[in-house]
């Protein structure tokens, strides 16, 4: 034997080991590239929500954003606007005290210029997600104050002119009505809430500004003490919208919530749906699905309905890329296309609530 075969037949074994790692990543790479996009019909959902008068917008995941061409495809062909999921929070852009990552937001904002997508900024005052430092710091009111006024400024000038709409203010208020328990009231008092407002205004004049709300889609205690907290902002000239979040499920889009949100476009804010998703108990059946696509109906219609309803947002639309089976354990399916990108029946009867006369 040649000492060249030699040496080929002793390199084999290496070469083989070189070549599987090789592929193993390829697949793995693959795989994290997500699904192809499908071809969905009609012009695009965004087109048709545009036509009535409504912004249509999602919830943006960064991974996808970052690794799924299929994704980024379905996002910038489908929908007018962005909301970035997590990227803004608290925790996200500030998990050290003053040591501040963009990194995300950033994507999220430039991934909009380059789409002609408006961006809903989320969310500068919450009681959750929250850095450790800032919910645990044991800050008494005016460092706090300091902080939360830095805050909104630092966040809201560097995306000045970028950002459409930002929620100010998020789930302030409690189930049962009054305001909501947590850092920002248990430490500065009911006052927070129009400080932010007034800090917001400061820092980029040119910004829409809104109160984001959970469970507040219906009347009840809940959606009046927001309905009195969102007239005096808007006498004392703070506020430009009304965000009213949408999470729903089977049980389907309360029957009062076209009235409710009514009482707010009268006053003479605007109304947004900004988080909008229906979730199922696992797994979805065919049956469940229809009566799903009828509740993603009866949402476009109830915003529709409502003279100042200008924007709607679903929460993520994806299956692959949806809140709700971590934050519901047993629940999924909550978007309008599924795992794959495929459409659900939502997708059609969303389509066709907007098409409709
Ligand atoms: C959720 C995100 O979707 C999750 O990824 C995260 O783990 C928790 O927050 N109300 C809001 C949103 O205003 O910010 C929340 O988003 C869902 C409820």
């Amino acid at each position: 034997m040649s000492r060249r075969l030699r040496r080929w037949i002793l390199l084999a074994p290496v070469v083989f080991v070189v070549l599987a790692t090789l592929g193993a990543i390829a697949a793995h790479h693959d795989a994290q590239k997500g699904p192809d996009a499908q071809p969905l019909p009609g012009l695009g959902l965004g087109r048709l929500a545009a036509a009535r008068g409504i912004l249509l917008g999602t919830a943006l995941d960064d991974g996808a954003l970052q690794h799924e061409p299929g994704y980024r495809h379905v996002l910038g062909t489908e929908f007018d606007a962005i909301t970035p999921e997590n990227a803004m929070k608290w925790d996200a852009v500030e998990p050290k005290q003053g040591e501040l990552h963009w990194d995300a937001a950033d994507r999220a904002v430039d991934f909009a210029g380059r789409h002609r997508l408006k961006v809903r900024g989320h969310t500068l005052v919450w009681y959750s997600q929250l850095p450790g430092w800032l919910a645990d710091g044991g800050f008494k009111a005016p460092a706090l104050r300091r902080l939360m006024t830095d805050h909104i400024t630092t966040e809201m000038r560097r995306y000045r002119g970028r950002v459409r709409t930002w929620d100010v203010v998020n789930e302030a208020m409690a189930d049962g009505g009054g305001l909501r328990p947590g850092l920002w009231l248990d430490t500065l008092g009911p006052s927070y809430i129009a400080e932010a407002f007034a800090a917001a205004r400061k820092a980029d004049p040119d910004a829409r500004l809104a109160l984001n709300e959970i469970g507040a889609d219906g009347s009840g205690p809940k959606a009046d003490t927001l309905l009195k907290v969102v007239r005096e902002l808007k006498r004392r000239g703070l506020i430009d919208e009304v965000g009213f979040q949408a999470h729903f499920n089977l049980n389907g889009v309360p029957p009062s919530m076209a009235q409710n949100l009514r009482r707010f476009s009268d006053l003479g804010v605007d109304v947004a749906i900004t988080e909008a998703d229906v979730s199922v108990k696992d797994p979805g059946t065919p049956e469940q699905l229809k009566v799903q696509a009828e509740v993603y109906g009866d949402l476009v219609r109830v915003c529709r309905s409502v003279p100042r309803c200008r924007a709607l947002t679903v929460w993520g639309f994806t299956d692959r890329h949806s809140w709700i089976p971590s934050s519901s354990p047993g629940y999924g399916s909550a978007t309008l296309l599924d795992d794959e990108l495929k459409p659900k029946p939502a997708y059609a009867a969303f389509q066709a609530a907007l098409r409709a006369p």
